[in-house]
Formats: C-alpha cells, sequence, structure tokens
C-alpha cells in the first residue's frame, strides 16, 4: 500500500524508518520531510496543516493510509477532514479526531476528564479572565512551587512552575490579561506541584483496545543534570528501568484502561497513538498530561525496540481490528543523543554541512531538522534538533555508548548534545 507520514522531525523520520522495513509498504511520502526521509520515501512540500493540498496528494499519489506524526493537524481536525470528505472518507488515518485530540489541544478539558474517569493527576483549578482573582486566592492554598498551565496548544512553552507566590500571580495575570501565550492562555490551569520522576507511556487505540508501546524516559532541559532552558529533548532511553512489571501493571489499571474506557463511554471515538506523560510519586503513577501523537525523541527510542510490522499494526488500528494483533518487542535498551545547533533552544544558525553520517557503526541515525542543498547535494542544518543517534545494547550502559561513540563521529560546526543522557537511571 502507499502511505503518507505528516511531519518533519526525528519522530517522523522514526515512522518512516520503521514503516518502510514493512513488506506491506509500497511507495513512501513524507510531508514536508527532512533530508532523511527524502531517501527512505519521497518528500512532498506540503505543511502538515495544508489540509487542501493534503487532499490532492492522497489523490495524485493513490495514498491508502496516513499517519499524522505532529499534534497541530489532529487539534486542527484532520481527521474531522477527512470523514467529511467523499473520496478521503474511505482512506485509512492514523491519529484521533478532534474531540479526541482535546486531550492534548486543552489541558482543562483533560483534567476534566480525568476527574470525570478518576484518573490520578495533580489537585487543579481553571481560571480566565472572569475569575482572576479567585486564581489569586488559589495559588495562596497551594505550597510552592506553583504550576500553570496555558489550556492551548503553546509549542511545548505553554507550561510555567514558578517557586514564588508573588511570581506566580503576576504570571497568572501575564497568562490571562496580557495574552502571554497567545489565546492559548485566555484560561490557565493551576495545578499542585508533583514531586516524583517522569516517564512517557505509549498505547496505540482503536477506540476499543489497545496495545501498550514500549515505555521510555526522556530528557527535557539543555543542560546537564536537567538544568536551563526546555527544548524539545535532547535524547531518550527505554526501557525505563524503573518502570517494574508491578509499576506498569498499576499505570495499565489506574490509568490507560480508565483512559480508553473513558473515551469509549464519552462517545469519542479515538484511533492512533495517545502518550501519557507520567510522573511516579513514591510507587504511584500520576498524569502530567496527555499528548494525541507519539513523543519526540522518545519515538526514536522505541521503533528500534519494535519488531513488529508496524504497518500490519496501523492497519488495524485504522480498521477496528487491533485486538487481533500483538506486539514483539526487542528485551534490549535503546539510548538516543539528540545532535543539536549551537545556540538552541535559543537563536541558532542553519545550513551547516554534516560530515560523518557514513561512517557511524551500530547505530541509526534518524533524521530531524536536516535538509538537502540543492546546489551540492550536502546534507545540512535546518532545524535546532538536527539528528538523533540511536544505538541498542544489552544494558544502558552498553546503549549509551554505542549511542556517545556515534554522537562524535558526526560533525557540524556548533555540534551540542547532552553527555548525561541517563545520568538519573544508573
Ligand atoms: P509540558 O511542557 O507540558 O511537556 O510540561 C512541562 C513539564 O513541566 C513536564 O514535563 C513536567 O516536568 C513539569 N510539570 C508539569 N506539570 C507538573 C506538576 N503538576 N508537577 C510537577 N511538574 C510538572
Ligand atoms: N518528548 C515529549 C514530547 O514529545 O512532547
Amino acid at each position: 500500500m502507499n502511505i503518507l507520514i505528516l511531519g518533519s522531525g526525528g519522530r517522523e523520520y522514526a515512522l518512516a524508518w520503521k514503516i518502510a522495513q514493512s513488506p506491506k509498504a509500497d511507495q513512501l511520502f513524507v510531508a514536508p520531510g527532512n533530508a532523511g526521509t527524502a531517501i527512505l520515501g519521497t518528500n512532498l512540500p506540503i505543511e502538515t496543516t495544508e489540509f487542501d493540498s493534503i487532499k490532492k496528494a492522497v489523490v495524485e499519489h493513490d495514498i491508502d493510509l496516513v499517519v499524522v506524526g505532529p499534534e497541530n493537524p489532529l487539534v486542527e481536525g484532520i481527521h474531522d477532514f477527512f470523514l467529511a470528505d467523499e473520496y478521503l472518507k474511505h482512506i485509512h488515518i492514523i491519529g484521533p479526531t478532534k474531540a479526541g485530540a482535546r486531550l492534548e489541544g486543552s489541558k482543562d478539558f483533560a483534567k476534566q476528564f480525568m476527574a470525570k474517569h478518576h484518573i490520578p493527576t495533580a489537585a487543579y483549578k481553571t481560571f480566565d479572565h472572569e475569575n482572576l482573582e479567585e486564581g489569586y486566592a488559589f495559588l495562596e492554598t497551594l505550597q510552592p512551587p506553583y504550576v500553570l498551565k496555558a489550556d492551548g496548544l503553546a509549542a511545548g512553552k505553554g507550561v510555567v512552575i514558578v517557586n514564588d507566590l508573588s511570581e506566580a500571580k503576576s504570571e497568572l495575570q501575564a497568562m490571562i490579561e496580557e495574552s502571554k501565550f497567545g489565546d492559548a492562555s485566555a484560561n490557565v490551569v493551576v495545578e499542585e506541584f508533583l514531586d516524583g520522576i517522569e516517564l512517557s507511556v505509549f498505547v496505540i487505540t482503536d477506540g476499543e483496545s489497545y496495545l501498550l508501546l514500549p515505555e521510555a524516559k526522556d530528557y527535557k532541559r539543555i543542560g546537564e543534570g536537567d538544568t536551563g532552558l526546555n527544548t524539545g529533548g535532547m535524547g531518550s532511553v527505554s526501557p525505563v528501568p524503573f518502570a517494574s512489571k508491578e509499576f506498569m501493571a498499576k499505570i495499565e489499571a489506574k490509568i490507560i484502561k480508565p483512559t480508553i474506557n473513558g473515551l469509549k463511554s464519552d462517545g469519542i471515538p479515538y484511533q492512533g497513538f495517545l502518550f501519557f506523560g507520567l510522573i511516579k510519586v513514591d510507587e504511584e503513577p500520576f498524569v502530567i498530561e496527555y499528548n494525541c501523537r507519539l513523543g519526540d525523541p522518545e519515538t526514536e527510542s522505541i521503533m528500534p525496540r519494535i519488531n513488529s510490522d508496524l504497518v500490519e499494526i496501523l492497519t488495524a488500528t485504522a480498521a477496528g481490528t487491533l485486538q487481533d494483533q500483538k506486539l514483539n518487542i526487542d528485551e534490549r535498551y535503546a539510548a538516543t543523543v539528540m545532535l543539536v545547533s549551537g545556540g538552541y533552544p535559543g537563536q541558532y544558525e542553519k545550513e551547516k554541512t554534516i560530515s560523518g553520517l557514513d561512517s557511524v557503526n551500530n547505530c541509526i541515525v534518524f533524521h530531524a531538522g536536516t535538509a538537502t542543498d540543492v546546489e551540492s547535494m550536502e546534507v545540512k542544518t535546518y532545524g535546532g534538533r538536527v539528528l538523533a543517534v540511536t544505538a541498542l545494547g544489552n544494558n544502558l550502559k552498553e546503549a549509551l555508548a554505542m549511542a556517545y561513540q556515534n554522537a562524535e563521529i558526526i560533525q557540524f560546526e556548533g555540534k551540542t548534545y547532552r553527555k548525561d543522557i541517563g545520568f538519573d537511571l544508573q
């Protein structure tokens, strides 16, 4: 079958890499893609929210299956757009409709959903222009640090955590009254701070049953020891050593099953990936956030651990027959180190020539922010997060050592990476 993946990052490259291995995949297209996806398939110069152009591409290239990588097109209703179209409604699409994507698109909706279905999460209240004063009063009842979250999508920047009460109040004011995150912060969720260790858990679901994917841990801060500014993600590992069988069973019973059943009982169809951003407090899991997609760079650690044919799983998801499927998981550890442009997540330069891509050994190099120079045909940097280097090993130490060995081989001006991925797990 012909398959179209929407997106251009490391996550989409990892999906393309895995999908391309399937005997069921004929032609593979990625829109807009990067320098790496252009080698695995054909890039199409279409942005992920240009629904009319996506329709044209689906018709022209006789696409059977569309896999949506990022959240924006889902929150904007790409699945609904497909369902409303005579031609597209017969095309399989992986990713929920607008109603399901609200789990990520509105933090207030996600909190209400969790409260309704008794899913453990931090205590919270939501405020807007009308009840800002109550927001200040609510902050006074909480212990520091204070957690404030823009209700809507804010490109991963909408969460503010501060230690000082007066700072928390002025942040709340800035978010609501000064539109600090645009319309996304017209409503703000204020919640209790949870002190624990985070992990990312993923399922793929057809709305009835689900398959648990390998769990992972990502490293979001730019600096070693989890310090400095937040980034899109500097590395990841899978599996997560503290996610024991008992703990994962608790997550399934207290979080995953109630979520899938809750979607069903609320009449929200959901066909796609669902990402649970969790935190372990003592021995209990709590939901920090839902995402209606896979994580990046978690996907780069997860895909190499899936032995099953992903196209078969995706087709069953879209067809509603996931209950007949099983996932075969590689027991080994995967470690991913992200190579980023100098200056990231602040200002950085682009179009630096990348070398060493052919000299790596025993690893997979996932392209993220790369592009091919049309004149020289060289692969160049094109984003903050440039390449994800993933290696497998019999234990975490082995996987990390191999990923770091290869991270050194690849060169581009300004190359930066965290040297301590997995530091808190060994
Ligand atoms: P996000 O930008 O939504 O990925 O979340 C930002 C980060 O804020 C999360 O990964 C957590 O590290 C942190 N965070 C969010 N909510 C809480 C909370 N209630 N307690 C502690 N940390 C939190
Ligand atoms: N790695 C976290 C995310 O994709 O949101």
